[in-house]
């Protein structure tokens, strides 16, 4: 498929459904209407990347404390993917997240999950730490850290 522009811009009230049904169709069996009520309760920031008809793909972060920032969900739709547009959400998230004052950006991810791995591994996040049992399933989580003040 060709993309012909992709913009990267904050989440409206608008693109709700279509959220909605990325997160459903990349994280089932979670429940994605509990998933959206997290993510506009809880995050500090909803960056979506509109390729004009339809919404590909979204990231959500939050503020831990006052050094903190985290990723709390982000996802492109299966069609879209590897076209760099994961790429663009996550380098907007961190430089939200930097002009937001904070020294550092953590993440969970699955073990399993060797794609999202080397994307954040390629923005320079380093696996710090393991939470055994830390999804409903059972899989393990790496706990993924960007130092951003030797930036
Ligand atoms: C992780 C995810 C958001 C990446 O989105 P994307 O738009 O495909 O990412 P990009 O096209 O910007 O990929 C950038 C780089 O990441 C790595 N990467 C992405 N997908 C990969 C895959 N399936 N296998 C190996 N490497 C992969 C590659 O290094 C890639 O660069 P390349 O295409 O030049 O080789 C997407 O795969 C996704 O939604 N996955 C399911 C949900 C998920 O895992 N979310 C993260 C939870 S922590």
């Amino acid at each position: 498929m060709f993309v012909q522009s992709v913009v990267i811009r904050d989440y409206s009230f608008r693109d709700y459904k279509e959220v909605l049904q990325i997160d459903k169709e990349v994280f089932e069996p979670r429940n994605p209407a509990y998933d959206l009520y997290i993510y506009l309760t809880y995050g500090n920031d909803l960056i979506v990347a509109d390729v004009g008809n339809r919404i590909a793909g979204y990231i959500v972060t939050m503020d831990v404390d006052r050094f903190t920032g985290k990723i709390i969900s982000f996802a492109v739709r299966k069609e879209y993917r590897r076209m760099g547009i994961g790429s663009m959400l996550l380098q907007t998230a961190i430089e939200r997240i930097k002009a937001r004052g904070k020294k550092k950006i953590m993440l969970e991810v699955r073990v399993s999950n060797q794609a999202a791995q080397r994307l954040y591994k390629k923005f320079g996040f380093r696996i710090t730490d393991v939470i055994h049992g830390y999804y409903s399933d059972g899989e393990d989580a790496y706990i993924m850290v960007l130092p951003l003040s030797e930036q």
